[in-house]
């Protein structure tokens, strides 16, 4: 079909979404705050991941003010593990806004929405449709999949422009009523029928018969996405430092790489056993011989991969660093928030103490 065509969508899918949608905690009300906060960890997350956090968040920040009211060691520990910590601060920055300047209520139009921290065209239509009704659309990959694939258009779907088109193609579509349903219902085609990585179940698909790609079978050739550079390699070395008990751990620089959140410490490079001792003896930790664990530990971000080389050590005592904090295990698992790269070389030492 051409995009001229794309109203043939609205009833099927509609029809469709409504007998078919999933059963999810945000589609319990239509209260922006609980659409708004939904959006956001949804994005970079997948639904089954995000479901815990968004139960356990609602209960702990149940309204804007008590957002908007909170201290970063329990904002990032609500957050530790879905990553993009850049997420859940602006989430608060917008909640500290939304309290100054609207009293507290979720603002209803469109343009004041887009201009909340951490909010843009995606999150900002998203709530306007589902919470208010409004006829705006939403388009992340998901949207962008389906519809190049009904229309096949093999325009590169990374563009902007590209997007902004499509949002405005689809905001003309709209139905009169049921407009945040009709959001939903095209995220939630291409998340469970449209989907990427091998066939799409167009057998269960409403919109089949209307489908360029699946009509000439070239569903996988869409959507068409500018290759990305490769992710650039960081070795870096990482200390698990025990004494008594308790685990070291710091805060990170407030820029950069998970900025302000905890960490254990660690170089950039690969040190040898000398240099650890050497770091080790400047702080005076009065360390036993550092023991480099077996595996190497990965962790992928968006642009960068971290490869850790991992060594344990038990300290005699505390040492002079004052960066430094001593946690228990206890303090580690409901307190701080690390990280989850950090995270995955604490549970490495966890299992090498127990076997
Ligand atoms: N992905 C992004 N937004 C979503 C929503 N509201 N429901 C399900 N999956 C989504």
């Amino acid at each position: 079909m051409n995009y001229d065509e794309l109203g043939q969508i609205t009833i099927p899918l509609l029809d469709w979404y409504r007998a078919n949608k999933r059963r999810l905690p945000w589609r319990e009300s239509r209260e922006p705050y609980r659409v708004w906060v939904s959006e956001i960890m949804l994005q970079q997350t997948r639904v089954e991941a995000v479901i815990p956090y968004y139960r356990r968040f609602m209960e702990r920040f149940p309204t804007i003010a008590s957002l908007a009211a909170c201290g970063d060691e329990e904002l990032y520990k609500m957050w530790e593990g879905l990553g993009y910590y850049s997420r859940a601060r602006n989430l608060r920055k917008a909640a500290q806004v939304i309290c100054a300047q609207y009293q507290g209520n979720f603002p209803k139009e469109y343009d004041k929405i887009l201009t909340l921290p951490g909010i843009g065209a995606y999150t900002a239509g998203a709530v306007a449709s589902i919470a208010f009704g409004q006829p705006r659309a939403a388009v992340d990959g998901n949207v962008l999949r389906v519809v190049t694939r009904l229309t096949q258009d093999g325009h590169d779907i990374t563009d902007a422009k590209f997007r902004s088109l499509v949002t405005e193609r689809l905001e003309g579509i709209y139905p009169p009523e049921g407009q945040g349903d009709f959001t939903q219902s095209l995220m939630e085609l291409g998340a469970v029928v449209c989907v990427p990585n091998g066939a799409p179940e167009c057998v269960r698909c409403p919109l089949s018969y209307l489908c360029g790609a699946y009509g000439s079978g070239t569903q996988r050739q869409y959507p068409v996405k500018k290759k990305k550079p490769a992710r650039k390699i960081e070795e870096k070395t990482v200390l698990v430092l025990s004494c008594r008990g308790k685990v070291a751990i710091r805060k990170r620089a407030k820029q950069g790489i998970l900025a302000g959140m905890w960490e254990l410490p660690n170089m950039d490079g690969t040190l040898g056993e000398q240099e650890i001792c050497a770091w080790l003896a400047r702080r005076a930790f009065g360390g036993e011989t550092p023991v480099r664990a077996g595996r190497q530990l990965k962790h992928i971000f968006t642009h960068v991969e971290w490869h850790m080389a991992c060594w344990f050590v038990n300290c005699a005592n505390e040492g002079d660093d004052a960066g430094i904090t001593w946690a228990t295990a206890a303090q580690l698992k409901d307190a701080f928030a690390l990280p989850t790269a950090f995270r995955k070389v604490y549970q490495y030492y966890q299992l090498s103490c127990v076997n």
